[in-house]
């Protein structure tokens, strides 16, 4: 049977004031009046059944992921003791599969990007999950790079591949997969052109992953053995999670893995990592000024206004300014300087 391990534990400053240590990108909401987490679990109506749906956050968040998703089975979101990164939360996810179908396909899906073409993210899972169960490979999403960002990981591109029962989708082989490369380096594979961005997203097998980590990352495999034959799953968690190596499944596994199939995304990917991104989704006015909330303006133009509660802003002649007001904190910065908001976090009160 097919299970969708949803990574939902990572932290973030970079929507300061609307995110905090606690709140993070994938439990806000961004775009409506869903959070990312949700639109992620929504996508997969119709492909992943709710009992199959495992979401993986860490005792901070738990509370608030848990109201969230209310129509999950209890036993389905799993707390982290303590942030060890992706590798370790995977390796939990795994365990927790295998104890019910050993023979299961994974999906891994990050829990905080925006895709909208639902129909077409269905069918390139599901053609991702044909595909590893057909090649026991570990199968990657390609997105189509758009310039040499140096914060996704890049995934070289081989020959085509033929996978039997997959015609839908165009499947390649992998020749390397490069995490977080340097800037010049990323100008080199873009120039390159046949490296795409690593879309986050990984489709297995439980026999295929298992034998990796064995090979790659054996403490994470022997974790995986103890979860499975534990009586008490949760003690074992508690015993062991904060032991593990402390790496995200990028570096861990994929950078080193052998068997590596990379599927094309064929539908809108947005990873959301600021306010400008964000921007680009909301409402617009006649001169250029993005907003969430009711606004009021004279002589201002290209500006971006968020508003957590719905207060109502007004702007006076300013320019390309990002203006955001949470319950207890407000954001004015410069467009030009959004990118140094999680350093400037680290400069406020504990308490924000
Ligand atoms: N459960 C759990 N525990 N989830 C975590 C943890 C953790 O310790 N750390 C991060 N996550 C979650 C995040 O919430 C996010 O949904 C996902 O795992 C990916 O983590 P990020 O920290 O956002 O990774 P990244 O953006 O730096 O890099 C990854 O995603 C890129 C695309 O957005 C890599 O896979 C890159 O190769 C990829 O290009
Ligand atoms: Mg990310």
């Amino acid at each position: 049977s097919r299970y969708a391990l949803i990574l939902a534990g990572g932290s973030g400053q970079r929507f300061w004031p609307i995110s905090r240590d606690a709140l993070p990108k994938q439990l806000l909401k961004l775009f409506g009046d869903k959070t990312l987490l949700e639109m992620t679990v929504d996508r997969l109506e119709g492909v992943v059944p709710k009992e199959n749906i495992v979401i993986l956050t860490n005792k901070q968040q738990e509370a608030t992921v848990r109201a969230l998703l209310p129509f999950l089975p209890s036993e389905n979101i799993l707390a982290e003791p303590e942030k060890r990164d992706t590798a370790p939360a995977i390796a939990l996810g795994v365990g927790w599969v295998v104890a019910r179908d050993p023979s299961a396909t994974m999906m891994v899906l990050p829990a905080d990007h925006l895709i909208q073409n639902v129909a077409e993210f269905q069918k390139v899972l599901i053609n991702a999950a044909k595909c590893a169960e057909a090649a026991s490979s570990l199968v990657t999403v390609g997105i189509k790079p758009t310039w040499a960002c140096p914060s996704y990981g890049y995934v070289e591109r081989g020959k085509r591949a033929s996978v039997l029962g997959v015609s839908e989708v165009a499947v390649y082989e992998v020749a390397r997969f490069r995490e977080k490369p340097n800037p010049d380096l990323a100008e080199h594979f873009i120039a390159q052109g046949n490296f795409t961005w690593n879309a986050g997203m990984f489709i297995w097998t439980i026999p295929a992953i298992f034998s990796e980590l064995s090979r790659h990352c054996p403490a994470l495999a022997d974790f995986v053995s103890e979860l499975r034959g534990s009586k008490d799953f949760c003690a074992t968690v508690e015993r062991q999670f904060s032991k593990l190596p402390k790496l995200s499944i990028d570096y861990a596994l994929m950078e080193r893995a052998s068997r590596v199939l990379n599927i094309e995304a064929t539908f809108d990917w947005d990873d959301v990592g600021n306010w400008t991104s964000v921007g680009r989704y909301l409402k617009c006015d006649s001169e250029g000024n993005q907003h969430n909330c009711a606004m009021t303006q004279m002589n201002a133009a290209d500006n971006l206004v968020f508003s957590q509660t719905g207060q109502h802003i007004a702007l006076l002649g300013v320019q390309d300014l990002i203006v955001v007001a949470s319950k207890d904190a407000i954001l004015i910065t410069s467009r030009a300087q959004a990118e140094s908001i999680k350093k400037m976090s680290d400069l406020l009160p504990k308490e924000l």
